[in-house]
């Protein structure tokens, strides 16, 4: 379940998505958000540390790349994560879950996966219990974003 509270979030990155050009995804054009447009970006880019994230990213790595054209491993490549739909990377076979829903990787949708991926996707098929700590999600989110994101 998304909290509702993330629903209007949701509904505006919506919104931003179909305003911009609707092509079939691929590796290298990922739909995305511009990244001034999303919520709680730039705080979580002043408060997470991003050296420690990359430490936390351990609990990633076996299962995730990050960088543009790595191939998928048993989860999808992360590149230009935040502000994208989610279930939409070309050449990873996703859960109906996933590839069925109406996610966009906001910082808070992110933030609620990895919490309880259960939660906030029933039925998805990444096998990882959450991050129980706030302070670790935001360093984690902090470094996905400098690594994912198009410098
Ligand atoms: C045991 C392997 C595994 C681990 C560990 C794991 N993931 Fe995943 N992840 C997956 C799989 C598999 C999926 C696809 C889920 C589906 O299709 O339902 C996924 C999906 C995702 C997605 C959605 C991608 C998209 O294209 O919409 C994100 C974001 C993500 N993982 C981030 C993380 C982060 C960050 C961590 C570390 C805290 C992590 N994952 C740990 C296997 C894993």
């Amino acid at each position: 379940m998304i909290r509702s509270k993330n629903l209007s979030l949701l509904i505006v990155s919506f919104l931003l998505i179909s305003c911009s050009d609707q092509q079939s995804p691929d590796n290298e054009k990922v739909e995305s958000v511009p990244p001034s447009s999303i919520a709680n970006l730039e705080t979580i880019m002043t408060v997470g540390d991003i050296q420690r994230g990359s430490k936390l990213y351990i609990q990633c790595r076996a299962c995730h790349s990050l960088k543009e054209n790595e191939p998928h491993k048993i989860g999808p490549n992360l590149f230009k994560l935040i502000g994208s739909k989610a279930g939409i990377r070309d050449g990873y076979n996703y859960s109906d879950a996933l590839s069925g829903s109406e996610i966009v990787w906001t910082v808070e949708n992110l933030d609620l996966w990895l919490e309880k991926p259960y939660e906030i996707l029933p039925g998805n098929k990444m096998v990882f219990s959450g991050m129980r700590k706030q302070e670790d999600r935001n360093d984690l989110i902090a470094f996905l974003y400098d690594q994912t994101s198009e410098k």
